[in-house]
């Protein structure tokens, strides 16, 4: 058996042990996958030595994806742009860093939620490390527009400006913007804020919707229930992060194993298993 693992602080309600194995069964690979809690001050030590115990990789969560990414040798162009990892294959030529999660996200958007992305108004609304992540992608995905607004407004600036020649290249219109001037009726609006798991109120004004437009929220479960909520009550169609995070997990698979899961049976397994796990 080939070791992985998720590592994060916190980790034990991650679900990523709970989709590997379903992919490991489905594509017949030797594949065993657990939780590796790390310290907050020993995330490199942590895996160094799962690294060591003969492991061959790990899925890498909050709050280490900035460490994950530091910690490699080499890095795919897509984590270099996030300055991010979820994923490191450790190669004996140099532990390797990718980050899978915004192409998890197009995916989940473009192929399960059937929204095709190009010459679309897209607004992704957050500047951390998790909007980091997804703005590569969603900039090769051909949006004609793309704002994106945080509420510290030099963080969006900065990250535009790190993409400014991938939406150059991409025909895109990239702008930063701030919560309360970000315009109007998009078609696609990514919330990858952390304000829902701290019950804050919806970061920005509704007119961000049109009957219609695709309002994702990368959480899922009870954190992204407020965002959901208040997208449905003005006319979107809500979407939680679940998707996403099963197709992040196939993306990482495929760059360990060379094989990509189908995803379709293991996001309605895990539908099914978090509906019964959900308190009454
Ligand atoms: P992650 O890695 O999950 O993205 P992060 O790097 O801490 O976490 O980023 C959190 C994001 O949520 C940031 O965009 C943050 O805005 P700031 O850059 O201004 O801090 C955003 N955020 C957190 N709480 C928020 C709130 N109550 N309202 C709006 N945005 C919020």
């Amino acid at each position: 058996m080939d070791r992985y693992a998720v590592a994060g602080n916190p980790v034990e309600h991650s679900q990523s042990p709970f989709i590997h194995a379903r992919f490991a069964q489905a594509t017949s690979e030797a594949v065993e996958y657990g939780r590796l809690w790390c310290p907050l001050d020993g995330f490199a030590q942590t895996v160094r030595d799962f690294a060591a115990s003969g492991a061959r990789g790990c899925n890498v969560t909050v709050p280490f994806k900035f460490d994950a990414y530091a910690l490699a040798s080499r890095h795919s162009e897509r984590a270099t742009l996030a300055q991010a990892a979820n994923v490191l294959r450790f190669d004996a030529a140099g532990w390797f860093a990718d980050n899978t999660d915004g192409a998890g996200l197009v995916r989940d958007i473009e192929r399960n939620a059937s929204v095709p992305l190009a010459g679309q108004r897209v607004l992704l609304i957050g500047a951390g490390g998790a909007a980091a992540g997804a703005l590569g992608p969603l900039l090769l995905a051909r949006p004609a527009e793309l704002v994106v607004a945080n509420r510290t407004l030099d963080k969006a600036a900065a990250l535009v400006a790190r993409h400014a020649a991938l939406a150059q290249a991409n025909a895109v219109a990239l702008r930063a913007a701030s919560l309360d001037a970000v315009g109007e009726a998009f078609d696609v609006v990514v919330n990858a804020t952390a304000s829902s798991l701290k019950g804050a109120p919806i970061p920005v004004a509704p007119g961000v919707l049109r009957p219609g437009t695709l309002a994702l929220d990368m959480m899922y479960g009870p954190a992204a229930r407020g965002f959901l909520d208040w997208a449905i009550a003005h006319g979107a169609t809500g979407r939680d992060g679940l998707g996403m995070l099963v197709e992040q997990a196939a993306e990482a698979f495929l760059l360990w194993r060379g094989v990509r899961p189908d995803t379709a049976p293991v996001l309605q397994a895990l539908r099914d298993k978090l509906a019964g796990e959900a308190p009454r």
